[in-house]
């Protein structure tokens, strides 16, 4: 009988490769304590023993999504930490005013949606007139189909600022709805973020709450995919307790806030004193 008590045990290896054949999805991605969740979902009741524990995953039709749930709470709010939605707002504001075109936008980790319709509802607030191209991305595909849905319970709509409740939320029964403008300006797609291709040419990539549950391997990795995702001086929006960007690639705004700095050997859209010019206003107006 071999023990299922960390997560290098023979009998988690039976469930890694399980879940990865089965997903796709490779749990050594993960932090300890996130596999930590997922082992005691797949072990509760079944017993340790690597054979039966594969069987009882069949029998007992334990999902992968199931498992992801587990392990990553699926938490999220419209305007998740307010103030910094601010910050976002002016400096998306000044990227406007500097280069007067429809940016291109990210929530990548999305989970039901809110993070996605927060920043299209930005967006539509501060240059209604372009047509964004605005992306929402889970590896979860419940939460890609909860999201194009849109719907948020009346105690959330509550906490949004009433210049976007009114505007764009409308009674649905007891919830909320976002209007079917907006929802038409968002595309949702399942996706991996550690496997599948990068979202390209992107102003903002907001992937807030997610990197925290990832270790420091993938970590690392996932700033990469970003830093190649993002055009230079485009932000990264991140959680509050996500890790720190590396310095010499991104720029700090704000709390959560960075922004993408060119490549030494990279074309920019913003080149020499523009350029300094363009980072001495963002860093003025946080
Ligand atoms: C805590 S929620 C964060 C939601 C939102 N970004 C926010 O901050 O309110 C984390 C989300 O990351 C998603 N996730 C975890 N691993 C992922 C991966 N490899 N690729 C894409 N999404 C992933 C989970 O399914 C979950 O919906």
């Amino acid at each position: 009988m071999i023990q299922l008590t960390n997560t290098s045990d023979a009998g988690f290896a039976v469930f890694k490769r399980w879940f990865r054949l089965r997903s796709g999805i490779d749990l050594e991605h993960y932090t300890d304590v996130a596999l930590r969740r997922c082992i005691a979902l797949a072990t509760h009741g079944v017993g340790h023993d690597p054979k039966r524990l594969k069987q009882q995953i069949a029998a007992r039709q334990i999902c992968v999504q199931t498992c992801l749930r587990t392990m990553i709470p699926k938490v999220t709010y419209l305007f998740r930490d307010p103030e910094e939605w601010e910050h976002l707002h002016a400096f998306i504001s000044w990227r406007i005013q500097c280069f007067p075109r429809p940016l291109r936008v990210w929530s990548a980790g999305c989970s039901y949606g809110a993070e996605a319709y927060s920043l299209t509802m930005l967006l539509d607030d501060l240059a209604p007139h372009y047509n964004h191209y605005i992306v929402g991305t889970d590896i979860d595909d419940n939460a890609i189909r909860a999201s194009i849905e849109g719907i948020f319970s009346t105690e959330e709509a509550d906490t949004i600022s009433a210049k976007y409740g009114v505007r764009y939320l409308s009674a649905r029964g007891n919830d909320h709805q976002v209007i079917a403008r907006l929802r038409r300006q968002v595309v949702f797609e399942q996706h991996n973020l550690l496997r599948d291709p990068i979202k390209s040419d992107m102003d903002v990539v907001a992937c807030r709450n997610v990197l925290t549950y990832l270790n420091k391997d993938a970590q690392t990795q996932m700033f990469d995919r970003f830093y190649a995702s993002l055009m230079p001086g485009g932000m990264l929006f991140i959680g509050l307790d996500d890790p720190v960007p590396p310095s010499p690639i991104f720029l700090q705004l704000s709390r959560c806030i960075y922004m993408r700095l060119p490549g030494p050997a990279q074309s920019s859209t913003l080149s020499g004193p523009d350029f300094i010019q363009f980072i001495v206003k963002y860093v003025q107006i946080c």
